[in-house]
């Protein structure tokens, strides 16, 4: 027996008659007829099986398998590889090193016997295989090449051949007939992935997707497919440097706050063991507009040095440049340096940088790269053997920072006998290190 209701299409209210307005809200000629859907679905019979519950408290398996890269880098970021069916994403700048990265873990995973499946969307076959053969002159037996960019074809080649890695170079040119739009559009990128991911999921074969950014942003980006994908992982540094950074921002099996730091060579990208060795490794001592300060990342401090130079502008407005460092930021301390220390830069030409390419934007690091402008400005060289952490307020006070104990300890293992920072309530400073915690900026420049 077909029943009908009536509904208001504004609000939602429900009614047995026909209506011009809604007794409910009172909006006119929303009341619509429609066919009432629970009376018909409730003289259907359900006849789905019911699901299986269990206890909380009980034994959980876990049911997920994890294949391992083999590539250093990667299965310490991912915490021991990538779990099967999962799909992540690798997102970086073009030129920095995503294809050369995964070239070393397709070698690397079919180390132990696994089949790996290379999507050639970018490049030619030819490319890739030119520089797989530059990082193993003999390639392995199962490491196969799909030179496709329909993401129907690549997902249906997942399901038929169930490789034990696919790694899809890159996203961006990849298409469906599903979607409008040219390769690499919102639209495409977006259903695209939708398809690698379904398929992932049902032959619960691991898929890493290659996403390029551009300078300006992330257009067409890692963002649009951030909620689609397990895991997120950043590939960051200058391409003129030799220091790349791995570092995760999604991930659906583990903690995401490990970061990776990398070096190129000829031989591809290889595992740093100790960042701050080797990045202050080749700092100049005793010279002028040079800081160092600690990076927290994650659970990982990196010690890094902050460069500036400082002259004396030309026509019109000063320039301010810097790299690894926020350019606003920049401006501020350079208003709080000449405003609250007395220390005058604002009208000079002023050039900033985070040495090694390194992402420095953190506020944490204001001390170091105030300190690194007044030694520019004095002509002065900072002890080699003090370090510096803090941010810095408008008021020129020195304001807390996290975990200040951690980075006490990484300045200490690299033989550091000073550090200034923000003063800080019972704080446990490693042996053999002095702290001189300061309430302002002024105070701080006396101590340095
Ligand atoms: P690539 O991995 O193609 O970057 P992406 O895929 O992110 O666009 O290339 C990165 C750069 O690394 C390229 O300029 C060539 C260089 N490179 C090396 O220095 N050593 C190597 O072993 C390889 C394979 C590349
Ligand atoms: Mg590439």
């Amino acid at each position: 027996m077909r029943t009908s209701i009536f509904s208001c299409s504004k609000c939602g209210n429900q009614f047995p008659k026909w209506a011009g307005r809604c007794e409910s809200c009172g909006a006119w000629g929303t009341v619509l007829e429609e066919e009432n859907q629970t009376t018909a679905h409730e003289t259907e019979k359900n006849t789905s099986k019911p699901g299986k519950i269990k206890l909380f408290s009980d034994k959980f398996h876990a049911t997920a398998n994890t294949i391992p890269t083999n590539v250093h880098a990667l299965d310490f970021i991912l915490g021991g590889g990538l779990v099967s069916g999962s799909v992540s994403l690798i997102a970086g700048e073009p030129g920095i090193g995503k294809s050369t990265l995964l070239a070393q873990c397709a070698l690397a995973v079919t180390k132990n016997g696994k089949r790996v499946m290379y999507v050639t969307g970018e490049e030619s076959p030819t490319q890739v295989k030119r520089r797989l053969e530059r990082l193993s002159p003999k390639l392995p037996e199962t490491l196969f090449a799909l030179d496709e960019t329909n993401a129907d074809i690549i997902a249906a080649t997942i399901l038929n051949q169930k490789p034990d890695l696919t790694i899809i170079d890159s996203i961006q040119t990849i298409r469906t007939e599903q979607a409008n739009g040219e390769a690499g559009s919102v639209s495409q990128i977006k259903s695209s992935a939708a398809i690698i991911t379904a398929a992932a999921k049902s032959s619960s074969c691991p898929v890493i997707l290659v996403g390029q950014v551009t300078k300006e942003g992330d257009v067409a980006g890692p963002r649009i497919l951030e909620h689609l994908v397990d895991t997120v992982l950043f590939l960051e540094g200058d391409n003129a440097h030799r220091y790349r950074l791995l570092r995760c921002l999604k991930h659906r099996f583990g903690p995401t706050d490990e970061i990776a730091v990398m070096t190129m060579t000829e031989h591809g990208l290889e595992t740093v063991t100790d960042p701050s060795e080797e990045l202050l490794r080749d700092r100049l001592i005793n010279t002028s507009g040079t800081a160092i300060t600690c990076l927290l990342e994650g659970h990982r401090c990196v010690l890094i040095e902050l460069q500036a130079l400082v002259t004396s502008a030309g026509y019109g407005t000063p320039i301010r440049r810097a790299t690894g460092i926020d350019q606003a930021r920049l401006g501020i301390l350079l208003a709080v340096l000449a405003k609250r220390a007395n220390i005058h830069a604002l009208d000079k030409d002023v050039y900033v940088n985070a040495t090694g390419g390194i992402d420095a934007r953190d506020p944490s690091n204001d001390l170091g790269l105030a300190l690194a402008i007044m030694s520019a400005v004095k002509e002065k060289a900072l002890d080699p053997r003090t370090g510096c952490m803090g941010e810095i307020g408008l008021a020129g006070e020195l304001r807390p920072i996290s975990l200040p104990e951690v980075r006490l300890k990484e300045f200490s293992r690299l033989g550091f006998t000073t550090v200034i920072g923000p003063q800080i309530k019972k704080i446990q400073i490693p042996k053999g290190l002095t702290y001189h915690g300061v309430g302002t900026l002024r105070e701080a420049i006396q101590y340095s």
